[in-house]
C-alpha cells in the first residue's frame, strides 16, 4: 500500500541529502523537553550516515511567523541530536543562502548538519517557489521523514520535492502504514476513541470513520456538545453552540455506534483544586461544569476496548492537566495498553497521557503527528506524502 519511493531506493553514498524532519519539539529553559520526535527520526538519519551520505536536516520549530525568533532556534535541538548519534553534528545559522551553503560545503560524507528553523523565512509557509529552489540548491537528493508536518504544503515539505529526486524516510513510511492500514483494513472490532475539547475539530474524523468503525467512543469536552444536543443543561461546561445541529445529525446518523459517557465528573470551578463529584449524565447543576468522564463510563468504554481488534485513540477524556480530572484519561490509556488490540494513539494530549502513565511501550504505535494523524483519520491525502516520487 505504500507506493512512494523510499530512502532505500536512492543511491545516497557520497551525496548531499536534504532531509525534512519534524523537530518541532517542546523546549524547556532552552533545552529539549520531550525528544520523541528526534528519536523517531533516528533510523533515517543513522541509515544515511552509515550509507556515507552528507546529511542536511531541516525543520520548523514553533510558529515564528516568518521572523527570526532566537528562542525558536533549532541550535539546542542540534546539540541534543549530537548526544544521540554517533556522528558529528554541526549547525548552520540559516536554512538557505550563503550561511547554509558554506555549512554544506564544509560537510563530509557521514556527517550531519542541522539547518536553522525554516519558518524564520516567510517563504516557508507560503510554499514560495524561490525558497523551495534555494533549499534544493543545498543537496542532490531529498528525503521527507517529517510525518508530523506532512499535512502542511510548505517550501520544505512539498515545494522542494519538485526540484530533487524525492523519497520517504522510515518514519513517514511507518506512520502512513500504521494509520493507513488501521483505517483501510482494521482487525475488528474497530474502536475509535475521540476526546479533546472541541467537536468541530473532530467532525471530519467522525464522518470519515463512522462507517468504518464498529464503535466510536466519545469523551472529553466534545461530549458536552452532544449532551446539550440531546437536551441536557450543561451549566458552565464547555459547549460549542454553533455545532449543535451537526452534533444532532451525527447522533442520528451514528445510532448505537456512537457511545457517549454514562457518568461524568463535575467541578465547581475550572481549577486543579476545585470541589468535584461524580454524577450520572443529566442536567449539570448551575455553576458546575463537566471536567472528566466518570468511573462507570471507564468501565463501559473499557469493556468495548478489551474486545477490540483495533483501537485508534485521539484526544483526552477530560482536563487531564489537573490531576483530579485526569483519572478518565489515564484509565482509558490503561485499557488501550492492556487490550490485545492493535493500539494506535495520535495527538499531543493522548500521547503525553500514555507516556505519563508509563504504558507507552505497550502501545502498538504512538504517532508523532498531531494534526497530521488527524488528517489521516479524516481520510485526507497528506501533501508532504503526495509530493514524493512514486515507486
Ligand atoms: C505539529 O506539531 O503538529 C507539527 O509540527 C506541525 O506544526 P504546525 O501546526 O505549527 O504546522
Amino acid at each position: 500500500m505504500f507506493n512512494k519511493k523510499m530512502v532505500t531506493d536512492l543511491d545516497v553514498n557520497g551525496k548531499n541529502v536534504l532531509v525534512r524532519v519534524d523537530f518541532n519539539v517542546p523546549l524547556m529553559d532552552g533545552a529539549v523537553g520531550d525528544d520523541s520526535r528526534i528519536q523517531a527520526a533516528l533510523p533515517t538519519i543513522t541509515y544515511l550516515v552509515e550509507q556515507g551520505a552528507a546529511v542536511i536536516l531541516c525543520s520548523h520549530l514553533g510558529r515564528p511567523g516568518g521572523e527570526i525568533k532566537p528562542e525558536l532556534s533549532l541550535k539546542p535541538v542540534a546539540d541534543h541530536l549530537g548526544t544521540l548519534i554517533d556522528a558529528p553534528v554541526s549547525f548552520a545559522e540559516d536554512c538557505i543562502g550563503e550561511k547554509a551553503q558554506a555549512a554544506v560545503a564544509a560537510l563530509e560524507p557521514g556527517q550531519v548538519l542541522v539547518l536553522e528553523n525554516t519558518r524564520f523565512h516567510a517563504g516557508e509557509k507560503k510554499n514560495d517557489p524561490e525558497m523551495a529552489r534555494k533549499l534544493s540548491l543545498l543537496a542532490e537528493l531529498y528525503v521527507n521523514d517529517a510525518f508530523g508536518t506532512a499535512h502542511r504544503a510548505h517550501a520544505s515539505t512539498t515545494g522542494v520535492a519538485e526540484h530533487l529526486p524525492a523519497a520517504a524516510g522510515f518514519l513517514l513510511e511507518k506512520e502512513i502504514q500504521y494509520l493507513g492500514n488501521a483505517i483501510a483494513d482494521p482487525k475488528r472490532p474497530f474502536v475509535t476513541i475521540l476526546g479533546g475539547a472541541k467537536v468541530s475539530d473532530k467532525v471530519p474524523v467522525i464522518e470519515n470513520l463512522l462507517d468504518k468503525s464498529d464503535h466510536i467512543l466519545i469523551g472529553g469536552g466534545m461530549a458536552n456538545t452532544f449532551f446539550k444536543a440531546q437536551g441536557y443543561e450543561m451549566a458552565e461546561s464547555l459547549v460549542e453552540d454553533d455545532v449543535l445541529d451537526i452534533a444532532r445529525s451525527l447522533l442520528e446518523k451514528a445510532g448505537e455506534k456512537l457511545v457517549l459517557p454514562v457518568d461524568v465528573v463535575i467541578a465547581d470551578a475550572f481549577d486543579a483544586n476545585a470541589a468535584d463529584k461524580v454524577m450520572d449524565v443529566g442536567d449539570v447543576p448551575p455553576q458546575w461544569r463537566i471536567l472528566d468522564i466518570g468511573p462507570r463510563t471507564v468501565q463501559v468504554f473499557g469493556e468495548i476496548i478489551a474486545k477490540a481488534g483495533t483501537v485508534v485513540w485521539n484526544g483526552p477524556m477530560g482536563v487531564f492537566e489537573f490531576e483530579k480530572f485526569a483519572q478518565g484519561t489515564f484509565a482509558i490509556a490503561k485499557a488501550v495498553a492492556e487490550s490485545d488490540a492493535t493500539g494506535i494513539i495520535g495527538g499531543g494530549d493522548s500521547t503525553s497521557a500514555i507516556k505519563k502513565s508509563g504504558l507507552d511501550d505497550q502501545i502498538t504505535h504512538i504517532s508523532t503527528g498531531g494534526g497530521a494523524s488527524l488528517e489521516m483519520l479524516e481520510g485526507k491525502t497528506l501533501p508532504g506524502l503526495a509530493a514524493l516520487d512514486d515507486k
